[in-house]
């Protein structure tokens, strides 16, 4: 690609993504890789700098992650982030120690006093806050460095070698509690590793679809949409590259939103291109009649998803490529190892084996969620799909607890379109990450007109969150709550009671079940 390329070495902290995603924020493409690839691997990527991440170890521990120390010869600007700073002072000869007394141990929130004579300070503010979290401590710095920034508490707290390109910083430039962040790692990539900020999503787009093309030749491409963002994104650009050649297979189980598969089926009207939309709403809910149990529901939901998906495929007869949207946080998180499974999620990414290809193809492999969207919006998709909150594979079995039904699904879609329709009309849509209803399997009595009802509760969930593992329940506004009950309980018959969700996760998860 014509672009330049920032590498991110990463030695396992809490905020590496992070980091990846403030540098393309810049402009400037990055790549994360893991600590121990060899300076020659990192060297053929061709890159204009380097950054260390932080990580959960103390270098003078036998057992930390090294970087290959081949890595200081190439020439190549280095930035040191936390334990990547206290890396390079401990690689080039500095001396680093468990901060002794609660000097220079420093957590949280820190004044920092900047030398704005260091490229990597300039045109910053004399003093600012930064985030810190370190225990460690750089007691000696290495020959060639000098002190660039300190604390009440901590004289080093970033270290130069100007002459060699190598910086070294104690806080967290990637965190939004370091508000000069976003300018100290932009002198880094503009002032120091002579960035051009080529990193574009317009750039990407044409570049993709130029590989497509040469990747697929005439080869027949599959790929099994949702209706998710990832997948759309990905089928609009296979579109653009290929397009007479993709056939995208739509799974309609009926446990869509309100107009959703139409929506979907509309916003790739305008793309020359095989799509299928397999209607199988009765034979899912058949399925499912009676199933009470979360898990079972997952089950048989995933298991009839690819055996439509299957059937549809069989039709087409061979196919050369099988497309899957797969993003970077997957392939970053991918080696990280299985944490324990709450929910057994269901998306496509079990289709593989059940298709008769010859390769895959994951042409977002390498954009971050917020990347994603934006390539979306330059391919021309409508803003309803790109800016589409998450929306579980198992879609409205799972919000409509106890046995599914056409009749519950019906209720449930117009209040949930309720819900968002009074949450777009606040303008609130954008400041929170993911809400909906859930209709509970709770009746109770209430009054309408002059007659007693026996009605379905309604529960209202919003939450924010930043990675969908923690969450906090949205403090949406009570007119707002009030405007959604009244119309609830109005318009959609049999719910006489709606309820706001006030709790956070854990202890709660997102979704009911
Ligand atoms: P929970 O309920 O586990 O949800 O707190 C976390 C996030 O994951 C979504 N979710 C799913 N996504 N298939 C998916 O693709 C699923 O089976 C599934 N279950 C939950 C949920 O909407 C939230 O964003």
């Amino acid at each position: 690609m014509s672009h330049q390329t920032v590498v991110i070495l990463d030695f396992g902290g809490q905020y590496n993504q992070l980091i990846a995603r403030r540098v393309r924020e810049q402009e400037v493409y990055c790549e994360v890789k893991p600590y121990s690839t060899p300076a020659e691997d990192l060297k053929a990527l061709n890159p204009i700098g380097i950054i260390f991440t932080g990580g959960p170890n103390s270098v003078y521990d036998p057992a930390a992650p090294q970087a290959d120390p081949e890595l200081f010869r190439l020439g190549v600007p280095i930035l040191g982030i936390c334990y990547g700073c206290q890396l390079l002072a401990h690689s080039l000869g500095g001396q680093v120690s468990p901060a002794q007394g609660g000097t220079a141990r420093e957590y949280g929130k820190t004044e920092t006093f900047f030398d704005s004579s260091c490229k990597l300070f300039q045109g910053l503010p004399a003093e600012s806050v930064t985030w810190m979290s370190h225990g460690d401590y750089m007691e000696r710095i290495p020959q060639g460095f000098r002190l660039a920034a300190h604390s009440a508490a901590c004289p080093n707290v970033a270290i130069a070698d100007e002459a060699r390109g190598f910086y070294g910083v104690q806080f967290h430039p990637e965190v939004n509690h370091t508000p000069q962040g976003a300018a100290i790692l932009r002198n880094f990539l503009y002032e120091i590793c002579g960035a051009k900020g080529d990193w574009t999503m317009e750039d990407y787009k044409n570049t993709a679809i130029r590989r497509l093309r040469e990747v697929i030749g005439e080869g027949k491409v599959l790929l099994a949409l949702s209706g998710g963002v990832d997948s759309s994104v990905a089928a609009a650009l296979l579109a653009e590259a290929v397009g007479p050649q993709l056939t995208c297979v739509f799974v309609d189980h009926g446990l869509m939103r309100l107009n959703e598969g139409d929506e979907v089926e509309a916003a790739f009207a305008k793309w020359d291109i095989r799509f299928v939309r397999a209607n199988a709403e009765e034979r899912f809910l058949s399925r499912l009649a009676g199933v009470t149990e979360p898990e079972a529901k997952r089950k048989i939901i995933g298991e009839e998803f690819i055996r439509v998906f299957e059937a549809e495929a069989k039709k087409l007869g061979k196919v050369d490529y099988l497309a899957q949207g797969t993003i970077y946080p997957d392939v970053i998180e991918s080696g990280a190892g299985d944490a324990a499974v709450i929910k057994s999620h269901h998306n496509v990414g079990g289709l593989p084996d059940y298709v008769d290809f010859k390769e895959i193809v994951e042409p977002l492999r390498l954009l971050f969620k917020d990347e994603v969207r934006t390539l979306g919006r330059e391919l021309g998709l409508p803003e309803y799909l790109v800016a589409r909150q998450p929306f579980p594979g198992p879609g409205l079995a799972i919000r409509v607890i106890g046995d599914v039904t056409k009749e519950k699904l019906d209720m449930l879609r117009q209040a949930d379109f309720i819900f968002r329709d009074e949450i777009a009309k606040a303008g609130l849509s954008g400041t929170m990450s993911q809400y909906f209803a859930v209709l509970t399997n709770m009746r109770s009595v209430g009054v309408m007109g002059d007659g007693r009802t026996y009605d379905y509760t309604l529960a209202l969930r919003s939450v924010t969150t930043s990675d969908f593992m923690t969450a906090d329940w949205s403090r949406i506004p009570y007119e707002v709550l009030d405007r959604v009950s009244v119309r609830v309980v109005n318009e959609v018959p049999h719910i006489n009671r709606v309820l706001y969700d006030i709790t956070s996760k854990p202890p709660a998860t997102i979704e009911y079940e």
